[in-house]
């Protein structure tokens, strides 16, 4: 435990309810720990331009509950570069670093990994609200951002069912599906349109809105991720379609804020424990995981390449609470 004196902590990429609770671990188990703890503020970009404040016990006092980080968080081109990431190390040198934690996304575990091959130490926390990080089955903000989106789309559902129209609505997820599905599971959607499936329009959203009316519903609830297209183009293609005047709502950065739930309150503040007590025990440039509800580490290198991907059957279970009892396609 005791060569290591001091380290840093940053948050990167886009922003995920439950990065402050994991800073507060950061910062409270270091101290408790003997170890000074140094709040890089703009994600890496800090790192470059020597941007940071020193965290004390209180300086992450009533931020557990607080949505976004209070570190700020970027995207750095500048770290992108050689040169950048020699400023980069610079700060570390300057400020007697002998560890990072980087919280963040696959965007963030690959500027570690770079770091990492420069001699700096660095414990990955995996934060973004797509759940699309490979090594883990769950990455902190995700809880938050579909209770979010569930909250909205069940008032939208209520004006939808009063009109009896059909509603368009458009989550987050540039490359991937997990929010859209699992919403899309919660509020019992007539269909659900995510990245990692081919789309044909007629079958995955025609088709669902005829069989829905078959079976008796008069509102319909289209769930499109972002990375799947435009809800504004599947709206149109709907009217065109179906003889519908769909209302398209893009729920957009409102799943991002917000407090952060319980889960992801716990999951944050084990995974910060974990990645400091890696620090502390002489392991690093690892990533903190979780997988099948304990928590590991898995090396930066081996956790980038691993791929996390959709799970189908709930995709499966999606569709078919959505059929009537005696509708042809409900027999298995
Ligand atoms: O945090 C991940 C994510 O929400 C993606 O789903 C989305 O495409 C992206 O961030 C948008 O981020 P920004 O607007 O900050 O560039």
């Amino acid at each position: 435990m005791a060569s290591v004196k001091r380290i840093g902590v940053l948050t990167s990429g886009g922003d995920a309810p439950g990065m402050n609770a994991a800073v507060r671990a950061v910062v409270r188990t270091a101290l408790a720990n003997g170890i000074e703890c140094v709040g890089i503020r703009r994600g890496w970009q800090g790192l470059i331009t020597s941007d940071f404040v020193l965290l004390s016990r209180d300086s992450v006092g009533h931020i557990l509950s607080r949505g976004g980080t209070i570190l700020y968080t970027a995207r750095s081109d500048e770290f992108m570069t050689e040169k950048g990431r020699q400023k980069a190390v610079g700060t570390c040198k300057m400020l007697g670093l002998d560890g990072i934690v980087a919280i963040g996304g696959d965007g963030t575990f690959r500027g570690a990994l770079e770091l990492s091959r420069l001699g700096v130490p660095v414990v990955g926390v995996p934060a973004t609200i797509d759940n699309d990080v490979g090594c883990t089955n769950y990455t902190i903000g995700f809880d938050t951002a579909c209770n979010t989106a569930i909250e909205c789309i069940d008032r939208l559902r209520d004006t939808m069912q009063s009109h009896e129209r059909c509603s368009v609505v458009e989550v987050m997820g540039r490359n991937a599906g997990f929010l859209a599905l699992y919403v899309g599971i919660a509020v019992g959607a007539t269909a659900v349109l995510v990245p990692e499936r081919e789309i044909d329009f007629q079958r995955d959203v025609v088709e669902r809105i005829q069989e829905s009316r078959l079976a008796g519903n008069t509102h319909f609830m289209i769930v499109v991720a972002e990375g799947a297209g435009s809800a504004v183009e599947y709206g149109k293609r709907i009217r065109d379609a179906v003889g519908m005047e769909p209302r398209v709502t893009v729920l957009g950065h409102i799943q991002r804020g917000g407090t952060p739930s319980a889960r992801d309150r716990e999951t944050a503040t084990r995974m910060g424990y974990c990645a400091v007590t890696a620090l502390a025990e002489g392991r690093s440039n690892c990533i903190i995981a979780t997988q099948e509800g304990g928590i590991v580490e898995i090396p930066i290198e081996e956790a980038l390449q691993r791929k996390k991907s959709l799970q189908m059957d709930r995709y499966r279970i999606m569709e078919i609470m959505q059929l009537g009892g005696d509708a042809k396609s409900n027999v298995l």
